[in-house]
């Protein structure tokens, strides 16, 4: 069931930067045609331009303008892999936002548009993308979580850990669904990775300091070639740091404990 990267053809949403673009770098690599998407249209073309100078077929990238929080957008990136490839194999999810602060300083509003970007993002191109994929009976679906998705430590980002425990069960379900149909379903949950996320973060209050499991950061690229392994292999979870396995392992056997010692350590 797995795809050959070689002359596949791919979106990525939020390629514009860091994961995203790394990974549209690693497709490329390997002979995919990636579909750079960004709504920063700038970053789009600049990583486009990046990937122009590749040989093989991933040097036949193209760039486009998309905000994912816009249904009209992602339509209109489905109708150019179509018209410049003929086809779409592989779309990967990735942009997310943060809404950052005490819980009881984070509006309504602000959990709204975390919902809208990180969640209804993906829901929005399954409806787009999903019927390519079931009506070639292939194709390969990435979707970006986090280890805050797996994991409760991120209570000063509660919009974005409550999203991102959506889109792994989205995804967890997800699979079981495409899977018998010949599609495959990656999730991505990296820890940290050194990117510009910080330019994704809204503050609201007084910061709160850190609890929970501490992971070593990683680079964007060694993220990509992850991904891009992972795709080929079809492997579901993606982890950048193999102690978020451990601590999952450690939730599962006993959520309650689990807590109770992460807020006993907590300074
Ligand atoms: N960097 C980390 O430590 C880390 C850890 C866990 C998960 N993640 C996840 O990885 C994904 C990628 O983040 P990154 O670290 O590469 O961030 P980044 O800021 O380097 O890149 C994100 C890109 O998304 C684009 N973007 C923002 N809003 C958009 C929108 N509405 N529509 C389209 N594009 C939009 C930005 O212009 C930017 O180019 C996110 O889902 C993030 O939650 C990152």
């Amino acid at each position: 069931m797995s795809i050959d990267l070689h002359d596949a053809v791919a979106v990525v949403t939020g390629a514009g930067s860091g994961i995203g673009r790394a990974t549209a770098h690693a497709f490329a690599r390997r002979g995919t045609r990636v579909v750079v998407t960004d709504r920063d249209a700038e970053r789009a073309q600049a990583v486009a331009g990046e990937l122009a100078g590749l040989p093989g077929p991933g040097g036949g990238s193209v760039a486009a303008t998309c905000d994912v929080t816009d249904a009209d957008d992602l339509r209109a990136v489905r109708d150019l892999a179509l018209d410049r490839f003929g086809r779409v194999d592989l779309v990967m999810n990735n942009v997310g936002i943060l809404a950052v602060g005490p819980v009881e300083d984070i509006p309504l509003e602000a959990w709204q548009h975390v919902i809208d970007v990180n969640l209804l993002s993906v829901v929005r191109s399954n409806l787009v993308f999903l019927p390519l994929l079931l009506e070639q009976g292939s194709g390969h679906v990435v979707n970006t979580a986090s280890t805050a998705g797996l994991l409760p430590y991120g209570f000063d980002r509660l919009p974005y850990t409550a999203t991102k425990h959506a889109v792994v069960g989205l995804s967890e379900a997800l699979a079981l669904y495409l899977r018998p149909r010949g599609i495959g379903v990656s999730c991505l949950c990296p820890a940290g990775v050194a990117t510009n996320i910080v330019e994704q973060i809204t503050r609201y209050g007084e910061p709160a300091p850190p609890q929970g499991p501490a992971f070593p950061v990683v680079s964007a690229e060694s993220v990509g070639e992850l991904v891009a392994d992972s795709v080929s292999e079809d492997r579901f979870l993606i982890l950048t740091a193999q102690q978020a396995a451990i601590e999952l392992r450690d939730l599962g056997a006993d959520v309650d404990h689990y807590l109770t010692r992460l807020i006993k350590d907590t300074p």
